[in-house]
Order: C-alpha cells, then structure tokens, then sequence
C-alpha cells in the first residue's frame, strides 16, 4: 500500500484524511500525548483494519476520539462525574471509560460492554475531528509492542506502507499516553497514569483508588482493568534495569558501568552529564521533559545495535512521574536492582 505522508497538514489535506476514513481508511495523526492511527470507530471493518496494521491483539480495546465532551452521549451512557471531568480537563490528554451504547460496534471496544472516550486537545487531531462525522477509533500510532511515537518519523517506521495516510503536528508535547480513568459514582479508579495526575484528579473526586495491576509484573494473577495494560509494551530491544538506591549508590553504579560497549544509560541530565559515553542518553531535566523524552529515547536504543542492557534510575512517583515510573516499569518488565542490598551482602 502506497502511504502518503503529510508533515505539516493544511485544510485541504484534512479534507482528504476525512475522505479517507469515512470511506473505511486508516489515517495516523498527531495529538498532545503521542500520535494515534485513526479508522471510523463506528465502523467494525475499520476496527479490524487497526489491529491488522498495528499486529494488536483483538481484545485490546480502542480509544474513541471526539471532537467535543457532548458528543459522548451519542456513543455511551454519561453520569455527572463525566461531565464534572470534562469541565476540568477536556480537551486534554484524559480518557473516561463509560458504558457503552448499541451504535458502538464490540469490534471497537474489544468485546468490553463499556467505551473509552477522549477529546483530544492538539489542533491538526481537532481540525481532523471536526471534518469528520463519526467519532474516530486510534490506539498509538506503533506497531504493537514498541514504544508509541512521538513524531511523524517514528509513525513512518512502523507504519508505512500499512496505512493509507500519515499526518504530522511536530513533537508531541507530553510524550505518554493519556491517562485511563473508570467513574463508579462519585469515586474513581485510575487504570493508566498519564499527564492528568493522581493529585489532580483527586480534587474532583470522593476517592481514588490505583488499579493494583498498575505495579506488578505481567506474568503475577489479576487481570488489569484496561486489558492494553497487561500487554509487554514500550520494549526496546535491549534489557532494561531499572535501579533502586540512594543517589550516591546509581551515581557509583552508573559510573562503573557506563563506558562497557553493551551498556547503554538513560537518566536525568544533571546524572548523564557525569558521563561522557556513547550510549548515554539524557532525559531532561524536569519530569515534563522526560516523560516528553522517554519514547524517542528507547527507540534511540534500538538504533544501537551493541547495546544489550539499558540500566535507568528508578523514576520518583509524584506528578507526572507516575507514568514515567509505569511506562519504564513496563518496559523493564518490572526488573529492579537494588544497589544497596548487594553492597550489603
Ligand atoms: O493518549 C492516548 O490515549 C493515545 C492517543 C492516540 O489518544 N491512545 C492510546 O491508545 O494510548 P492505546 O490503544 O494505545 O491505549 C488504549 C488503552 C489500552 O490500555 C486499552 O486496554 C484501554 O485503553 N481501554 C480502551 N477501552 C477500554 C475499556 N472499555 N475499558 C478499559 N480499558 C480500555
Ligand atoms: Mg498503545
């Protein structure tokens, strides 16, 4: 399949994207937490058409995106904590699960009685949603099992030839996936962290509780409520290791590891500019940025053939750093090395 690509999309290649999805195409587009590859999410043979290009498992469920917070009650059952959410945080990079209505097809939500919503907030994903007259259906824009993109080349890696059309927006400016809520009343339950954090969300809610699947490894019993999240995802090639100490005990570990030609490094800038190797990578300096930096981090690895162990500080868990944590957690496979009990014996 020839692919076109659009890097910087006008009105009138918006016009064509449409065009392309109302007749059951698939387009990847931009927005503000990493790119999406859209199909009419109204439409199960377009569903299909997804999960064929991205290799995903038929009971991953997908996003539905929608040009406004209104718009939901067309496609699910909404309840005042919905709109209580929406006032506070659409559009922006929050998905609500909702049950769903009939006109959603399960090939959409993966079998689930229940939808996932989001209005997404990037311009080039709102003109795209405007133009169109369905809701549309978008995981990340990655080939199953690889780190989501974060700009149009990393869409273009994975899928090109796979889909009819690829619009770009530049960098994406949060980097992680948009945080997954469930309503249950006045509480809620968090099943993915994302840029809307815990502590925001809290304001709004009577309680909050964390899907417990969130922070064990995949092979342990229970099911994770968003059935995307019990999948290896966000794996680059090499192993990663995530590292557990005080301060002095990664910077020491780090320091003695660094200029192996197997090792590679990813770390806040202030820890990467104590090393002056190949194979380190810097995050940033705040969490924003390094949830911003994290994808296009572990796909530079890959680029990096002699590179078989990624060792990464273990992120803080406050804020945005809770995804950070999750998304570095997961590609780790939940492996930790705890510098300090070795020391010890
Ligand atoms: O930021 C984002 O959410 C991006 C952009 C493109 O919008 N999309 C994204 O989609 O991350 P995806 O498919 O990679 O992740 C969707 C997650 C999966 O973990 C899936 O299991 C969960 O949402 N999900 C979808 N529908 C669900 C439902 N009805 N119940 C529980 N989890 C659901
Ligand atoms: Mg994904």
């Amino acid at each position: 399949m020839q692919t076109k690509i659009v890097p910087v999309p006008d009105g009138a290649a918006i016009q064509d994207a449409a065009a392309v999805l109302k007749a059951g195409g698939l387009v990847a587009f931009p927005t503000e937490t990493v790119y999406g590859l859209g199909g009419n999410g109204l439409d199960a043979a377009a569903s299909s058409k997804i999960y064929e290009a991205k290799g995903r498992p038929g009971d991953n469920p997908l996003i539905l995106h929608l040009s406004c917070p209104e718009e939901a009650e067309k496609y699910a059952y909404t309840c005042p904590m919905y709109y209580k959410l929406a006032m506070a945080f659409m559009p922006g990079p929050l998905t609500v699960i909702l049950k769903k209505k009939e006109i959603v097809p399960y090939r959409t939500t993966g079998g689930l009685d229940t939808v996932a919503l989001r209005v997404p907030s990037h311009p080039v994903a709102r003109a795209l949603l405007e133009a169109c007259d369905f809701p549309i259906a978008a995981p990340s824009a990655n080939t199953s099992g690889r780190p989501s993109p974060t700009c149009i080349e990393h869409v273009a890696e994975d899928l090109e030839g796979k889909v009819d059309m690829i619009l770009g927006g530049g960098a994406c400016e949060i980097g992680v996936e948009s945080t997954i809520v469930m309503i249950d009343g006045e509480d809620l339950t968090l099943l993915r962290p994302g840029a809307i954090t815990p502590q925001m969300l809290s304001c709004f809610c009577r309680a909050l509780s964390v899907d417990p699947a969130l922070d064990r490894p995949l092979d342990d019993t229970g099911t994770p409520l968003a059935p995307g999240m019990k999948y290896k995802h966000y794996a680059p090639k090499a192993k990663v290791i995530l590292l557990e100490g005080s301060e002095e005990e990664i910077r020491t570990f780090m320091l003695s590891e660094y200029r192996k030609r197997s090792v590679g490094i990813l770390c806040a800038q202030d820890l990467a500019e104590l090393m002056n190797g190949e194979n380190v990578i810097s995050l940033g300096k705040s969490k924003e940025e390094q949830a911003r930096a994290l994808f296009a981090s572990l796909r530079e690895f890959d680029h990096r053939p002699e590179v078989e162990i990624i060792y990464a500080p273990k992120p803080s868990k406050d804020g945005i750093g809770l995804a950070v944590y999750n998304r570095l957690a997961k590609a780790a496979g939940f492996t930790v090395k705890k510098l300090k009990e070795e020391k010890d014996g």
